[in-house]
């Protein structure tokens, strides 16, 4: 094949194909692929053939994994209590993080932010290749005017430039801000596309690596059309964080999808004020909703990482003039809300196919995991019934398809918190191995063995009697 056929590349997942498809056959995104003339080989690929006397004598270079070197250097904290924990305890000297998320989301506030503090520790690099220097030099201004230690800010798209700079300074921390922005003359794609995104990183990495610096750089998530996303930088880098939140409300959630030095799943919360991001150390409360319980509201205690959350359910049951009824699920899967409405039509012989069912979780907030279905069940109970579940309960607990009620892990946990934030009464499933630590929390603990068990304690009242 001759070095200038042309190839495809999606902007999306990267893939490459030969020919140019409406469709990337790798990732299926419509409209992604992007002609790219192939450039010439990065040196590293073509390696000169080992003579075998050399090969024999060459010296050994790998040793034992528990092999004396260097001792870890000492995490450096961020300032953000809610950062250091999503990345594992603070940031790894040395490290490359990703921080992704959509335009607008406030990216470049946290890291801004993120730099004031670690520069009263390290030396720190602030690029800014989408704002002008005196744009940041007046969000500094506004969010910081009491800063007692500052970065050094380079305005600048030029890769070159950017790596000579960080050649020159040689900071312990660089924040690139963003890498989608960022450019490399010698490429002949465009600022953003896959090739630049990926060959700038590399570049920005094998730099940070040889000199040490921990990078943390900003990259937006799109959906598919001229910018490249993250997506393509996830196995070079040591962590991925992403920064979600709804435009309409003023929190934002962190959360670690990748970390190579902490466990993933850790959420961060953080809200935007008029003076920037403040973290918030008690989140229970922004989820749970109203202070009155309302018919079709439950309350659960879902586990994020290893933090523990209070999160109102609302369910609203209500005749349907379609004919399919309409499910509507947000914060929650629709598959397990169609799941758990079969479970009740089944078990306690509703009739919910006759029903149209949204539920919604309050706060926006995404819960993924199972234990949250005992309390989605007396959500759409609660409404369907026109019940009001009695104040300062909540409800755990996963349902399996025979209406059995199974565990969920770190129990305690929840129940710890539930307890902190003033709860009295929890329904749980039976056989949880709760230890005697439960016993002290001051809550009464009702253990159920099956959906209908559970939405007895729970409602006071039998949900299948008419
Ligand atoms: P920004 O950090 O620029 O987002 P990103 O880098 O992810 O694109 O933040 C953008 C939004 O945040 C902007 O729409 C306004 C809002 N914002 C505040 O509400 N308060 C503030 O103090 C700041 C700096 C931004
Ligand atoms: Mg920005």
């Amino acid at each position: 094949m001759s070095r200038t056929a042309p190839a495809y590349v999606c902007q999306s997942c990267g893939g490459v194909s030969r020919q140019f498809f409406g469709r990337c056959p790798a990732c299926g995104s419509w409209n992604t692929l992007v002609e790219q003339t192939a450039g010439p080989a990065p040196d590293g690929r073509r390696r000169r053939a080992m003579p075998e006397a050399e090969a024999v004598s060459a010296p050994r270079r790998s040793q034992a994994i528990t092999a004396e070197g260097d001792a870890p250097l000492p995490r450096l904290a961020t300032g953000f209590a809610e950062l250091d924990r999503v990345l594992g305890g603070g940031l790894v000297p040395g490290s490359l993080v990703l921080v992704g998320g959509d335009p607008g989301i406030g990216k470049s506030t946290l890291l801004l932010q993120t730099a004031a503090a670690l520069a009263r520790q390290v030396s720190v690099l602030y690029v800014s290749a989408e704002e002008s220097a005196q744009q940041v030099r007046l969000r500094w201004r506004r969010l910081l005017p009491e800063a007692s230690a500052e970065p050094q800010l380079l305005a600048e798209t030029d890769l070159e430039e950017v790596l000579r700079e960080l050649e020159a300074l040689r900071p312990a921390v660089a924040i690139i801000d963003s890498i989608q922005a960022l450019h490399d003359a010698d490429l002949a794609s465009a600022p953003g596309s896959v090739a630049q995104v990926r060959e700038g990183a590399a570049a920005l990495q094998r730099l940070a690596k040889r000199l040490d610096i921990a990078l943390l750089l900003v990259g937006h998530v799109t959906k598919e059309g001229m910018l490249a996303g993250p997506k393509v930088l996830e196995h070079l880098v040591d962590a991925v964080l992403t920064f979600e939140g709804d435009r309409f409300a003023s929190h934002r959630l962190l959360r670690a999808a990748k970390n190579r030095f902490g466990a993933t799943h850790e959420l961060g919360v953080f809200e935007m004020r008029d003076r920037g991001l403040v973290e918030v150390s008690n989140p229970s409360e922004l989820f749970l909703g109203g202070a009155e319980p309302s018919p079709g509201s439950a309350v659960i205690v879902a586990c994020e990482g290893t933090r523990p959350l209070l999160v109102e359910l609302q369910a609203l049951v209500s005749t349907t003039s379609y004919a399919s009824p309409r499910r509507t699920a947000t914060g929650i899967g629709t598959n397990r809300l169609h799941q758990i409405l079969a479970v009740l039509e089944k078990h306690l012989s509703l009739p919910l196919s006759r029903f149209d069912c949204y539920l919604a979780v309050a706060g926006g907030l995404e819960v993924e995991e199972p234990a949250a279905d005992l309390g989605v069940a007396a959500a759409v109970v609660a409404s369907y019934r026109d019940l009001v579940l009695a104040a300062g309960t909540v409800l755990v607990g996963e349902l399996g398809l025979g209406g059995q009620l199974r565990p969920v892990g770190q129990l305690e946990l929840r129940l710890q918190e539930a307890a902190r934030l003033g709860f009295r009464r929890a329904v749980v499933p039976r056989g949880s191995g709760l230890g005697p630590a439960a016993a002290g929390l001051g809550l009464q603990i009702l253990e159920a063995g099956g959906v209908t068990e559970a939405l007895v304690a729970a409602l006071g009242v039998d949900p299948t009697a008419d």
